[in-house]
């Protein structure tokens, strides 16, 4: 057999995974401080998932109605159910204004005001003056503002030559014996070749874990990489049992249609044609936040007030709008209604259920981007030379529940909060340090599993199961058996995959290596969610548990962290002192 060719090896000062909006706000940072950064994606960038984002970003410029940060921190915290950090989530709405008017002069093409000001609309959970009327908070590019953020981030980073890897799939990270990271092993998909990135600082971006559910609002690339690398890199994941499943996805398909399609003035019917989110929640109805949202509709068609053949949605109607508000405020919704049920929404009701969307747990980080972890005896430290940002990150700012609108904020400003401080590192440490080659060859030994093909199930089938049992055992509503059930279900497929096929034809393609150490991360991963929520016993935001129906603040006001080495969950305090402010204490949670 021919020798193996020597691993190609590059040098950067900063590594970043991932090129949806955290990982091209960080890029353009550091490139525009002349910086040698590297953006390594598994797609071309602009099919990031930052693309999908529909309805907008939060910013309190009161363009519209009276605003100011301090009313959109409370909101947060509020949508959080108490689980955000109160210092990070103060510094998010305080820079909001700022990264949006920045994104403004970088061209993004928002939607405009009569007066030319930023278009904003209504989102669930805003309101004036701490818990008043609703504000309108939502600076959106029709119901496509996320496609309009993505194309302009890339383009300004080509601008500053930001160096790109499109198509290259990240293996694991490479760490000292110290623990520093000092880049990754990385394989080019199109000729199967690894490649090493030698980085003094290194961004996980690598976004959200949609695909752990079989119905998701998400691309197929949100297989939640960079958390499991960060699992296998001994770094726990913190708040997994937070899982957001937005009210108003396409029933039975998963497509989003935009909490926007509410903000214009839509709202939500059961079979009756009865508007129920008036019973839910009086006040903001249609309005409240998400995990609100979704039990509702959940309750309305577990007791039999579904619509369809199989009674298992509800209808969101937005025909009894104007029909030029639905065309030029919603055109997206509209092209996927049209596309996909054959429906123009202008005329006829959309029918819709809770679907998967966002993750709010992810790898742990303070403010400034930087990954903490617990210390092997001692307290949680930044572990050297890695940062987060973005949807695989937990800073956190969205504790059990995130609001509409926060994510795309969430991108830029921690985005931007980590390629700070990662060039205030670099400053400080201008060198690279020795390569850790036992690291090198742990991480070769990673991509030479997948060189071979198992012989038993295909990765397909197995997949779907896994999805399957995430669906059905730790969905909208949870129980202790159904989850345990839910664990030994994945401990098996765990075992399965050690022999799972990649074979197609008797060969096996770079696509199916892929495949394959994706799914390696959505099995992990969805350990991780499955067992935290399992141990948290109460109800809070997302995490709503059938036996455990109340908040309990005093033994659950606590981040959990799961370990994969010890497949142990531990647990951390909130942060509830603010930068600046008084801390909100938690209360009841009422809309
Ligand atoms: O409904 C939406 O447009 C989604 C926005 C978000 O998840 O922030």
């Amino acid at each position: 057999m021919a020798d193996n060719p020597p691993l190609e090896r590059r040098r950067f000062d900063t590594l970043i995974l991932g090129a949806g909006g955290a990982g091209l706000r960080a890029a353009l940072q550091l490139s525009d401080s002349k910086r040698r950064v590297a953006v390594v994606s598994k797609v071309f960038p602009t099919r990031s998932h930052t693309v999908a984002a529909q309805g907008g970003v939060n910013a309190a410029l009161a363009n519209v109605v009276p605003d100011n940060w301090h009313w959109h921190m409370y909101d947060t915290i509020k949508g959080s159910d108490y689980l955000g950090d109160q210092d990070a989530i103060e510094y998010m709405c305080r820079s909001a204004s700022e990264l949006v008017y920045e994104l403004e002069h970088f061209g993004v093409p928002f939607s405009r005001l009569a007066n030319g000001r930023i278009y904003q609309r209504a989102f669930g959970g805003q309101s004036q003056n701490f818990g008043g009327e609703q504000a309108l908070r939502t600076c959106a590019a029709a119901d496509r503002t996320g496609h309009a953020i993505l194309h302009t981030l890339y383009q300004q980073n080509i601008r500053a030559k930001t160096h790109f890897f499109d198509e290259y799939f990240a293996i694991d990270l490479i760490r000292d014996e110290e623990g520093a990271i000092q880049g990754a092993l990385v394989m080019d998909i199109e000729s199967g070749q690894p490649l090493l990135i030698e980085a003094k600082t290194t961004l996980l971006a690598t976004g959200g874990c949609g695909q752990l559910f079989r119905t998701n609002t998400n691309a197929h690339i949100n297989t939640g990489d960079g958390m499991a690398m960060a699992l296998r890199a001994g770094i726990p994941l913190q708040d997994m049992e937070f899982f957001q499943f937005h009210p108003t996805g396409v029933a039975g398909k998963g497509m989003l249609i935009t909490e926007g399609a509410r903000g214009e003035g839509g709202y939500l019917i059961n079979k009756d044609g009865e508007r129920f989110m008036e019973r839910y929640a009086p006040h903001a109805k249609d309005l409240a936040s998400r995990d609100v949202v979704s039990r509702a509709i959940a309750v309305e068609i577990r007791e039999g007030r579904g619509l369809g053949e199989n009674a298992d949605h509800v209808l969101l109607k937005v025909d009894h709008l104007d029909a030029e508000v639905v065309k030029k405020r919603l055109p997206g919704i509209r092209d996927i209604c049209r596309t996909f049920l054959h429906i123009d929404p202008v005329n006829e009701p959309i029918p819709v259920f809770p679907t998967a969307h966002y993750v709010m747990g992810g790898i742990p980080t303070n403010r400034h981007g930087e990954v903490v972890a617990p210390q092997r005896h001692g307290p949680e430290e930044a572990v050297q030379g890695l940062y987060a940002a973005g949807e695989c990150a937990c800073v956190s700012v969205h504790g059990g529940n995130r609001l509409g609108g926060n994510s795309l904020l969430d991108i830029l400003v921690f985005g931007r909060a980590a390629a700070n401080r990662m060039a205030t590192y670099l400053q400080e440490n201008p060198y690279h340090r020795a390569l850790n080659e036992a690291s090198v060859e742990q991480a070769m030994s990673q991509y030479q599993r997948w060189q071979q093909s198992g012989e038993g199930e295909t990765v397909d089938h197995l997949r779907a199961e896994l999805r399957q049992v995430m669906e059905s055992h730790c969905g909208v509503f949870r129980t202790e058996d159904v989850m345990q059930q839910g664990v030994q279900q994945l401990q098996a497929i765990r075992t399965r995959m050690a022999d799972v096929s990649l074979q197609d034809n008797s060969r096996i393609f770079n696509t199916a290596r892929v495949e394959a150490m994706e799914l390696q991360n959505l099995v992990d991963i969805s350990m991780a969610t499955m067992k935290s929520a399992l141990l948290r016993k109460e109800s809070r935001g997302a995490h709503s548990r059938m036996d455990y129906p109340e908040r309990d603040d005093i033994q659950w006001l606590k981040h959990s962290l799961y370990s994969l080495q010890t497949d142990q969950v531990d647990y951390k305090p909130v942060r509830m002192k603010p930068l600046s402010v008084d801390s909100f204490p938690p209360k009841p949670r009422v809309y």
